[in-house]
This record gives structure tokens, C-alpha cells and sequence, in this order.
């Protein structure tokens, strides 16, 4: 059973081909990327209406690249899924619209599929796919939560972001000090050279005895350690960007601190969940799931609680469409169909709660 998967509900078009044949985890056979990232760079963040047209342009030729890839003709598919939320409205429109008309042409099932669901069921096509049930922790660019999965469509919320999400704060605090949208991997990579014990960042929520989180307190924090460096500078504070009369050394060190806080609140916090669940598995998912820092961190103490942990392929870790093929093959092998098949009209949810 071949199923094409479009995600469109940020700043990358992901087109990808999957088999879901059987009962086995779906193979992916085809997959094809155009991130937006360079285009967005400029303003500083993602430009919903720039998104969406760019959208527009990649679609189908990544489809025709993913296709070609596999070596097989459009006839061949059983399925197209696509993105159905969260996201932005235009970016989620532009592959629901290809989804089903390609669909209409091809007198061929259309299904939407939870952006996050996309991301949580990720490492099953990894090298070391994990095995039901599992705490999730899913940190993104826009969620950050903690959930307890026991399997395709069960999924129960055990805590999540009161504010920021873990992406953004590193997206934040990137911006402070300079570095290119989207902050997140350029931050990581500058935390390399820094110490992460020069400055005391705060850990929001640590101890507050559930599984919530809050990240919006530490931009603020990061920008008043930023402005006491640079009014110390002898120069005194720039009037192009507040981090410029910082010296490599220094953003280095606010970049490993602030990396090192919101590393420890999303590896005690995971723990705590292992914990409460009494489950022995855990799957990390989303962008932020890419850091270098956070994995060598939930690794180690993995190890230590007897608790095995799964990644995403590092490139599956951001937006892509193998997640969301792999997803709605998991999906329909699960029987998860009859709510979800669109009928010739679609629809797209920007806003969306994966588990309640
Ligand atoms: O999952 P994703 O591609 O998009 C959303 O669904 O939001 O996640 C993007 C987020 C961004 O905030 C980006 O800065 C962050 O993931 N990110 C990282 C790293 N790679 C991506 N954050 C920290 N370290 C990384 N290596
Ligand atoms: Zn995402």
C-alpha cells in the first residue's frame, strides 16, 4: 500500500513515499525537502504569506522528484496524506489543496494528519524503532510536551508548555545574541566553545511537581545577562545589534548556559514522567530533539534509570513528509480511518490538540 505524504504547515515543503503494506512498520522508499529557512532569514522569523507561495512553487516538483526516486508512476499511489494541522493556515491550505486534488484526479483516498502525530511516531523509521507504549517528549519549534503514548491515536497528555515552547527559547535567546532565524542549531553550535556553568540561568517550573514547562522567563533573563556584558564592554553597548561589543568567548558562554538550562528542565522533566508512568521507554521527537547536548544528557541518565530512549534519524528530527506519510500508514493499518477521510473537501485545523 503506497501512501504520498505533503507537509506544508510551516517553513518546509516535505513531500515523502511510503509502503504500509501489511502489518510491518511502512518503509520509506522516497523523500524530498525544500526548506524556506534562507528565505524567512531576512525578516527574522517565518513570513506566513511568503510561506505559503513558496509552497506553491515546490510541491509538485518535489512530488515529481520523490515519484522518480521510488521509479514509480503517480497511478501507483493508494493513499495521499497530507499535513491537516497545526500550523499556519495558508502553509497547512497549500497541501491539503494538492492533497486532494491529486486525490480527485487520482480517484484515490485523501487523508490529514496530525503535524505532531508526524513527529511523535518519527523514530519508527529509524534504525532502532521504539515499541508501544512510551512517554514522548516532543519539542519543537512551536510545542513542548510531555505525553504518554501507548499507541497510534492513544494518546494521553502529561504535561506541556505554560508559555514559550523549547524551540522558541532557543530561537529567543539566539536572537540576542545575534545569530540568524532559526536560532536553534547556530546556538548549539556556538554552546560548543562556552562554559555552561558561567552564567545561572533560571530552570522555570523544575520543582513545581507536575510536568509543566515554562520558557518565557529565560529570554528575559538572557537579555538582561547580554545587556550587563555589553554596558561593561569599555566601548559601551552597540546601536546596531545589543550583542555586538560581546566577544566570541562571551556569547559563547551565555549560548552554552541558556542551552544547559533548558536542556536540565526537559531532561528532569522527562525523567520525572518515566517516573510517574512507571514506563521504561522514551521517544524524543521534534526539532529541538536534534540537540547534540540534550541527547548526550537524556542518553546518560537513560542508562542510568534502565530506560531505553529513541531518536528520530537526525534529518527527520525537523518538519519533513516522511513523518507524515509514515503516520498516515500507520494510521490506516491501525483502523484509524473513518473520522479522518476527507471526501473530495477538505478542510485544515491551525490549531489542533493532539491528546487532551
Ligand atoms: O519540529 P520543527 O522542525 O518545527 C516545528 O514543528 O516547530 O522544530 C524547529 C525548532 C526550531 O525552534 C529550531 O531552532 C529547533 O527546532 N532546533 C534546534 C536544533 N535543531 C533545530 N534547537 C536546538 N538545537 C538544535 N540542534
Ligand atoms: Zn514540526
Amino acid at each position: 500500500m503506497l501512501i504520498l505524504g505533503i507537509e506544508s504547515s510551516c517553513d518546509e515543503t516535505g513531500v515523502a513515499l511510503v509502503d504500509a503494506s501489511g502489518t510491518a512498520t511502512p518503509r520509506l522508499l522516497g523523500h524530498a525537502l525544500h526548506s524556506q529557512i534562507e528565505m524567512h532569514q531576512a525578516f527574522g522569523g517565518v513570513v506566513p504569506e511568503l510561506a505559503s507561495r513558496d509552497h506553491i512553487r515546490r510541491v509538485l516538483p518535489l512530488t515529481d522528484e520523490v515519484m522518480q526516486q521510488a521509479g514509480l508512476p503517480l497511478s501507483a499511489l493508494d493513499w495521499v496524506a497530507h499535513t491537516r494541522g497545526p500550523g499556519l493556515a495558508g502553509a497547512l491550505l497549500v497541501g491539503a489543496g494538492v492533497a486532494t486534488a491529486l486525490g480527485f484526479a487520482l480517484n484515490k483516498p485523501v487523508l490529514g494528519v496530525h503535524h505532531l502525530e508526524g513527529h511523535v511516531l518519527s523514530p519508527f523509521l529509524s534504525a532502532d524503532p521504539p515499541e508501544f507504549p512510551f512517554v514522548a517528549l516532543l519539542v519543537s519549534g512551536g510545542h513542548t510536551q510531555l505525553m504518554r503514548v501507548d499507541g497510534v491515536g492513544r494518546y494521553e497528555l502529561l504535561g506541556e508548555t505554560i508559555d514559550d515552547a523549547a524551540g522558541e527559547a532557543f530561537d529567543k535567546s539566539a536572537k540576542l545574541l545575534g545569530l540568524a532565524y532559526p536560532g536553534g542549531p547556530a546556538l548549539s553550535a556556538l554552546a560548543q566553545s562556552g562554559r555552561s556553568d558561567a552564567f545561572a540561568f533560571p530552570r522555570p517550573l523544575l520543582h513545581s511537581g507536575d510536568l509543566d514547562f515554562s520558557f518565557a522567563g529565560l529570554k528575559t533573563a538572557v537579555l538582561t545577562q547580554v545587556k550587563k556584558l555589553a554596558h561593561a564592554h569599555p566601548d559601551g553597548p552597540a546601536t546596531t545589534h545589543l550583542a555586538d561589543p560581546l566577544s566570541l568567548a562571551q556569547k559563547a558562554d551565555v549560548a552554552a548556559s541558556v542551552e544547559a538550562a533548558i536542556v536540565d528542565v526537559l531532561l528532569k522533566k522527562s525523567l520525572s514522567a518515566l517516573r510517574v508512568t512507571g514506563l521504561k521507554r522514551l521517544v524524543v521527537a521534534g526539532g529541538v530533539g536534534a540537540n547534540r547536548r540534550l541527547r548526550e544528557q537524556l542518553n546518560a541518565a537513560c542508562i542510568a534509570a534502565g530506560v531505553r530512549v529513541h531518536y528520530p534519524e537526525l534529518h527527520l528530527c525537523t518538519d519533513n513528509g516522511a513523518m507524515i506519510a509514515l503516520a498516515a500508514g500507520m494510521r490506516i493499518q491501525a483502523g484509524w480511518l473513518d473520522a479522518e477521510r476527507s471526501a473530495g473537501v477538505f478542510d485544515v485545523l491551525p490549531r489542533w490538540p493532539l491528546a487532551a
